[in-house]
């Protein structure tokens, strides 16, 4: 039995829905514990593409079970328009899908505080997802949030959103948009209540069971640890705990009981939001890693920021995350550059620096230094194993594993399932 953790330890986007769903094949159970609809995690098998929002990667694996945490923000619209999409794709959700009776929903004015808060944050906007996220978790920790329970409970229901309105509507009002419709609000919800009831449970025995049957279990994270509310570039961030620090609060099993964590590292950097980014390269480097990379978020399609790998990011998000192995992913990216630069420390009003700094000013005025590598011109996406990589290649990455401390695992070569190299099996 194995309980393993796959958490992203950049800004997100690293590749774990591939990874998730390359390794889902060794497991029985799937929880997504992080973030909400804001995740797009893709997987690409036999010539398809599925862009999972808020369901686990692992639903389309046939036969495995799913489950969405208490900590996860629940947008109910996603959620049945991504169940409609896996039923016509012939995917069943019944019976092997479920959601956290003890999940926040996202409501629609969740999305219109998302956009609000960020027209008034003006040029220091985050750059979110407009997902609602920020707004919902706001309102979980004010107490005002409602939870999926809550939708099969109409008077309760009727009771917290008349509570939200009272709450929001000065606001939208003054803003020049309608006020919350009440009725029409709780009718749509109560009707997601009654389509979730299929769904709905308490998830926590669900997954203490599987435990202690001897079943493996893997926790899909979502988002990356430097988008961690705790961790991150704050207040460039998303709302939620997104590493392993999330699946204790998110799912109710004690940390203990967590084998294995896989840090995912993209071969190089994305960022989608704002936010500072010291290895971020506007000029052709990060045109090549965009266009070679197709690094366009799945979620937004915002193309994305693109820079050197940066290993004083990595060190610190690997340090809390307690990372056992590395995932590499997207080194077919690399392919064709004369020249691969990695960031080992940061250079900072004359002095050298290796931790991570917290203060946004030092982050977005230090300076990389490079550790520079000989690129390579072949095409490795069809490698399966070490010993079908040029020499720079696995030079590289020998000096990723000793510059980390940390051993890689698994390499990603292209966005396929079998575009995968298993390095400790
Ligand atoms: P996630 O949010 O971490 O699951 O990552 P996304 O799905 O948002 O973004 C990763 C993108 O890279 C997707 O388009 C994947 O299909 C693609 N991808 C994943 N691994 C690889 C890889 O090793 N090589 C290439 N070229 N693409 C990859
Ligand atoms: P996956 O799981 C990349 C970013 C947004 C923004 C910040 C806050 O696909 O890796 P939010 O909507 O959460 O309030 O936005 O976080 N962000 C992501 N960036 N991948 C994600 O998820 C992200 N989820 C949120 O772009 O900078
Ligand atoms: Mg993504």
């Amino acid at each position: 039995m194995t309980v393993e953790c796959v958490v992203g330890l950049q800004w997100g986007d690293e590749g774990k829905g591939k990874i998730v769903d390359a390794l889902a094949e060794k497991f029985e159970l799937i929880v997504r514990f992080a973030g909400g609809a804001n995740a797009g995690h893709t997987v690409v098998f036999d010539g398809q593409q599925f862009i999972l929002h808020l369901i686990p990667t692992g639903i389309l694996h046939p036969g495995k079970s799913c489950i969405i945490a208490n900590g996860v923000a629940f947008d109910p619209e996603t959620f049945f328009l991504e169940v409609k999409g896996l039923h016509a794709s012939g995917y069943e959700t019944e019976g092997r899908l479920f959601v956290s009776d003890r999940a926040h929903v996202v409501f629609p004015y969740h999305k219109r505080l998302d956009l609000l808060r960020e027209k008034a944050r003006g040029a220091g906007k985050i750059g979110t997802t407009a997902r609602g996220i920020g707004p919902c978790y706001a309102d979980k920790a004010s107490r005002i949030g409602v939870r999926v329970c809550d939708l099969v409970e109409p008077e309760t229901l009727r009771h917290m959103l008349s509570q939200n309105a009272a709450q929001k509507n000065d606001l939208f009002t003054s803003q020049g948009f309608a006020a919350i419709d009440e009725p029409s609000l709780l009718e749509k919800f109560a009707d997601f209540g009654k389509r979730l009831k299929p769904y709905m449970r308490e998830t926590r025995p669900l997954i203490a069971d599987a435990l202690n049957e001897g079943r493996s279990v893997l926790f899909e994270g979502a988002q990356g640890a430097l988008l961690d509310i705790d961790h991150g570039t704050y207040p460039y961030v998303t709302s939620s705990n997104t590493g392993l620090d999330g699946v204790s609060s998110s799912t109710g099993v004690p940390l203990r009981k967590v084998d294995r964590v896989s840090g995912v590292v993209k071969s190089y950097c994305t960022r989608v939001g704002d936010g500072p980014f010291p290895t971020e390269q506007p000029g052709p480097i990060g045109e090549h890693l965009q266009q070679k990379g197709g690094e366009f978020g799945a979620t937004t399609g915002r193309p994305r920021r693109c820079g050197w790998l940066d290993l004083v990011a990595v060190r610190y998000t690997a340090a809390i995350n307690g990372v056992d192995a590395l995932t590499l992913t997207k080194l077919d990216v690399l392919g064709g550059l004369e020249e691969i630069r990695v960031a080992t420390s940061y250079e900072c009003g004359g002095r050298e620096i290796t931790e991570f700094p917290a203060s946004l000013e030092v982050l977005s005025t230090v300076k990389p230094k490079y550790e520079v590598f000989d690129g390579w011109q072949d095409d490795i996406t069809g490698a399966r194993e070490l010993g079908d990589l040029p020499g720079s290649t696995v030079k590289y990455l020998r000096a990723l594993e000793e510059m980390l401390g940390i051993p890689i695992a698994v390499v990603s070569l292209g966005s396929s399932r079998e575009q995968t190299i298993y390095l400790d099996s």
